[in-house]
């Protein structure tokens, strides 16, 4: 495989498990120093990490908490001074939690906290990331088909969550341009060893309104994500990149 990410630094949020870590191992395969953070899964961080450096490549883990912005800033510190630098940012951690905004057993500390998770969360590394970001740099911020369209009953959080940080990306794509800095979203579809799918009724609705009428698979994602981290997408900015299998088709 050619690697076209050799010299630049990544961090991507959430690589301990699923898509985050399909993209940490593809950005390393294509050269890439990778970072990426993870909250609670210590031991599969740490199986990414070792897999990464055993096929000769660099990665490290750091755990924190996207939920506390207060986090953020350290965290950039401890990857600019693990790997000198960073490059691209993948903005991909993130937490789902259905429910109808009229269910009275409605888990609201549960929504509250995947608000905090996906949204302000990603902000916040955002604004840390972008006052060391380097020229030529890329943002990528991986949403859902259901930031742009919700499809079914009981997601509206979620969903807003999503539509809010692509259009936050939007407004990042402004602000940095003028530093050569691109800010794209991925909007990825159900996957194969993801997040818990939702429930079988819903997943079949969701299922059936694809082109492709079948999940994804995390590596076919990734895919997305690393072209917009290369060297070939240097004019693309402000993109929504489906990757949902025609969601929206
Ligand atoms: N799976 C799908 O079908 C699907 C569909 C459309 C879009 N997406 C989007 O694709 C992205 C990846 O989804 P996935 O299915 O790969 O998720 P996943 O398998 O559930 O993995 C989530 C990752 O995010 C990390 N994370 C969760 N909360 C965090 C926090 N508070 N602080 C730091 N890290 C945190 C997890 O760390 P720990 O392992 O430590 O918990 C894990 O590494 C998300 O943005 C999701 O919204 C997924």
């Amino acid at each position: 495989m050619s690697k076209p990410l050799t010299g630049k630094v990544a961090l991507v949020t959430g690589g301990s498990r699923g898509l985050g870590a399909a993209t940490v191992r593809l950005l390393a395969e294509q050269g890439a120093d990778v970072a990426f953070t993870y909250v609670s899964s210590e031991k599969q961080a740490q199986a990414v990490v070792d897999e990464v450096r055993g096929k000769g490549a660099n990665a490290v883990a750091f755990r924190s908490d996207q939920a506390d912005t207060s986090q953020a800033p350290a965290l950039i510190d401890d990857v600019v001074a693990h790997f000198g630098g960073l490059d691209i940012l993948v903005n991909n951690a993130a937490i789902s939690v259905a429910g109808t905004v009229d269910d009275p057993d409605a888990d609201t500390a549960a929504l509250d906290r995947m608000h905090a998770t996906n949204y302000l969360g990603v902000i916040a590394v955002i604004r840390a990331a972008a006052r060391v970001l380097r020229t030529g740099g890329r943002i990528i911020t991986v949403s859902s088909g259901l930031g742009s369209r919700v499809g079914t009953p009981g997601l509206a959080d979620y969903s807003a969550t999503k539509s809010g940080i692509e259009r936050y990306t939007m407004g990042v794509a402004r602000d940095l341009g003028p530093r050569d800095i691109t800010a794209n979203v991925v909007e990825a579809g159900l996957m194969d060893g993801g997040m818990e799918p939702p429930d079988p009724e819903t997943l079949k609705v969701l299922l059936g309104s694809l082109s492709l009428q079948r999940m994804g698979h995390p590596d076919e994602i990734a895919a997305a994500i690393a072209f917009l981290a290369s060297p070939a997408a240097s004019y693309v900015t402000g993109a929504v990149l489906d990757a949902h299998g025609g969601y929206n088709a």
